[in-house]
């Protein structure tokens, strides 16, 4: 008789340094399924997709891969991306087509400081800094729209074009889970980030509405910025920030900005969630495969770590999340680092040491 709660999860490894922090993710969530106050259980299915499987067929994941991820309660990813495959073959092929076939709308990148993790910033301290990017994650500038070739000029004239596309109903719904999400927190404030100045379309749509919805959050105090502004904000008054939301490029970029800013690609954290819970979420950390240092040992598993606390909130294990979240912080102040981020310790290192706090 088993009275625990079980959690089906779908690894996906993928490339490179992917493979390395999914490996030390599932020995750490196991760890803390074993020893939680009230245990549960999870029960992993890895699938071996990704830029090797692409060399043997021709694609990143099999014809009927989102159906075979479907019932899951959560799928884990690594990162995609090898030389051998075009990157963005790789990126459709797997990561983004995970995203947009499971409308997981809702892409969630806190910007956590960490002790014992030297930011760049030139504060004296950045442990009273947190925020958290919302990410607009299925249309915007990364919806797919355009084409080559268009009235094919000639050789050394090629025209091409590549679209956004905006909906009132994807801009309000997102801005509404920033709204939401910044209830829950200590500083109650949302900033709408666009460049409607320039882009009069799209990102003037995108600012009316944020309008609109802030009208039924008397509560939270806003402000709308544009995007190289903001750039500029986050490095020189980090302090004005605490829920930040932005369509998929804008995010994308300044969601790395924030990860750079806490020392290290590799200890940012991201939930690309399905707010509806129609299909499964994904959990990733920010960074790519690394070909540079993959197979050595050394990746930062801060950031994949990080994603796996955002995974055990989806799947409404707060405590569960909560410790992992201090553990992480206990290792990081203990000066237990991969050398991205000054260290000499290994992959396998900070696990045991995470191990050890929890
Ligand atoms: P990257 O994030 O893989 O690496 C950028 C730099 O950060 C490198 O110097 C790398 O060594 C370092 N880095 C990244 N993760 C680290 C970690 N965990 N620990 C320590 N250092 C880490 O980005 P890059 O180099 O632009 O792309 C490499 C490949 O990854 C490409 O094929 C790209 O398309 C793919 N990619 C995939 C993503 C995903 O699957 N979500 C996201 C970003 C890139
Ligand atoms: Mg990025």
């Amino acid at each position: 008789m088993n009275a625990h709660p079980t959690f089906r999860i779908a690894a996906i490894p993928a490339d490179g340094v992917g493979a390395e922090v999914v490996e030390a993710t599932r020995t750490v969530l196991n760890e803390i399924a074993r020893n939680a106050a009230e245990p549960f259980e999870l029960s992993w299915e890895e699938f071996p997709w990704g830029s090797h499987y692409y060399e043997q067929h021709g694609r990143m994941m099999p014809e009927d891969g989102l159906d075979q991820l479907n019932g899951f309660d959560a799928i884990f990813f690594g990162a995609v991306g090898w030389p051998s495959v075009p990157d963005h073959v790789s990126l459709w092929g797997l990561r983004l087509a995970v995203c947009q076939g499971f409308d997981q709308w809702a892409n969630i990148r806190p910007v956590r400081f960490l002790p014992g993790v030297r930011s760049p910033l030139r504060r004296a301290d950045t442990a009273d800094l947190d925020w958290v990017v919302i990410r607009e994650n299925s249309e915007g500038e990364y919806a797919g729209l355009g084409g080559r070739n268009l009235g094919a000029r000639g050789a050394g004239h090629e025209v091409a074009v590549q679209s956004a596309l905006f909906t009132e109903t994807g801009c309000e719904r997102i801005i509404r889970f920033a709204f939401d999400m910044a209830r829950e927190r200590d500083h109650r404030k949302v900033t709408g980030v666009t460049k409607s100045n320039a882009q009069q379309y799209g990102m003037v749509l995108w600012d009316e509405v944020f309008q609109r919805v802030a009208a039924d959050y008397p509560d939270v105090e806003t402000e709308l910025v544009l995007v190289d502004a903001m750039a500029a904000r986050f490095v020189l008054h980090p302090e004005s920030l605490s829920v930040v939301v932005a369509s998929n490029l804008h995010a994308d970029i300044l969601s790395d900005l924030g990860s750079a800013l806490v020392g290290s690609l590799g200890v940012a954290a991201s939930a690309n969630i399905n707010v509806e819970r129609r299909f499964p979420s994904m959990f990733e950390p920010v960074h790519g495969s690394a070909p540079d240092i993959a197979g050595q040992g050394i990746a930062n598993p801060i950031g994949a770590f990080g994603s796996a606390a955002l995974l055990l909130d989806h799947l409404g294990l707060p405590a569960a999340a909560d410790s992992l979240r201090r553990a992480i912080t206990a290792v990081t102040a203990a000066g237990v680092l991969t050398p991205d981020v000054g260290g000499q310790a290994s992959t396998k290192e900070v696990t045991s040491a995470l191990i050890e706090h929890l």
